[in-house]
């Protein structure tokens, strides 16, 4: 059985595993993560072949605190630092100078390493018991939408790992946001569950990379996140109409009934109206309207504001899509 509850016991056989090669998704607080041993080239070779990723993409390193993280890199500077104190543990990456003990699979040649100091307990226990860094991307093939789930891992990459440990349905539901505090201002390379206003309010504006200074790497494809329906991004609110029937929508918030009744099949993001809400729902909303098989699923517009941004960017990224 790979799909087990995250209990001491499982997650101490899980670490055990993990730490001599094997391949263990485990829960964050932003989605659920494919660990490897960082250290082992082989065991994060398993991480690519398992996405089935076609070209090799710098993985995030999970640590268990700023000490752990410091020795992975070359140096920790101040506004590093103040960053770490703000938000770690939590969902911001930092990307900093790596050390050499980093095995280039990890950072894909790059002379940079993404690490991150996760808060959920399950993944910091797993830390704990493994005693090594966990390198992990979201646990999902190559492209597809991200994990929130377990079953989520189960279904798609149940068969090539050695664990999956279960511990519900994540918290904030999107992939942490990134941040490369090497260059001045620090950019941002990817909005995610740490709204990058409260960076901004701490270190000032953040940059944004030019498209040509972003590595060519499947996170910023724009194809990353695609589920297998085509999706078709609205820019108002779904009206009702007779073309829907055999489309899924994506709403806001609830429709109203005719608007509801007119589709195939309806989730909604946020019941309650807010993009905390709504970020949570949102991947396990497109795993299930993309389990039906439509012809096409219609997307409400979400704000900009807070989370919404990398909402948006999700979304974006879904509708387009990969070509075949
Ligand atoms: O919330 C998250 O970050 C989740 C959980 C599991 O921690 N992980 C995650 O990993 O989203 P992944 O592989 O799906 O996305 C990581 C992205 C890569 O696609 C790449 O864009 C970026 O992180 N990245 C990693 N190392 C980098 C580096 N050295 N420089 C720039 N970007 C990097
Ligand atoms: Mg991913």
């Amino acid at each position: 059985m790979v799909l087990v509850p995250a209990t001491d016991a499982n997650i101490r056989q899980a670490a055990e595993r993990l730490r001599r090669g094997g391949l263990v998704a485990f829960p964050t607080e932003t989605v659920y993560g494919l660990g490897a041993n960082a250290l082992l080239p082989e065991a994060c070779a398993r991480i690519f072949e398992a996405k089935r990723r076609p070209q090799f993409d710098p993985l995030i390193v999970h640590v268990l605190d700023v000490a752990h993280a410091e020795a992975l890199v070359d140096s920790f500077d101040e506004r590093a630092r103040r960053l770490a104190e703000a938000f770690w543990p939590g969902p911001l990456t930092l990307v900093l100078d790596k050390r050499d003990s980093v095995p280039d699979i990890v950072t894909a040649g790059l002379a940079t390493v993404a690490v991150r100091v996760p808060s959920h307990p399950v993944a910091r226990t797993l830390l704990t018991y493994a005693g090594c860094p966990i390198a992990a991307p979201s646990a999902n093939p190559f492209g597809y939408l991200s994990p929130t789930t377990a079953e989520h891992v189960d279904s798609q990459l149940g068969g090539v790992v050695d664990y999956v440990l279960d511990a519900g349905p994540c918290e904030t539901g999107l992939e942490s946001t990134i941040v490369d505090v090497r260059s001045d201002p620090p950019l941002l390379l990817r909005p995610g569950g740490l709204e990058s206003q409260r960076i901004e309010a701490l270190i000032g504006p953040l940059g944004r990379p030019e498209p040509r200074e972003m590595p060519v790497v499947p996170g910023q494809l724009d194809s990353h996140y695609a589920p297998r329906t085509p999706i078709v991004l609205l820019d108002r609110p779904a009206s009702a109409g007779a073309g829907n029937h055999e489309k899924g929508l994506l709403a806001l918030t609830e429709p109203g009934a005719a608007v509801r009744a007119s589709f195939a099949a309806v989730e909604v993001l946020s019941p309650r109206g807010t993009l905390v809400e709504a970020a949570t729902r949102f991947f396990a909303c497109l795993h299930r309207l993309d389990a039906l098989g439509l012809g096409a699923i219609l997307a409400e517009p979400v704000p900009e504001e807070g989370l919404g941004a990398a909402i948006r960017d999700r979304l974006r990224r879904a509708a387009a899509r990969r070509p075949r």
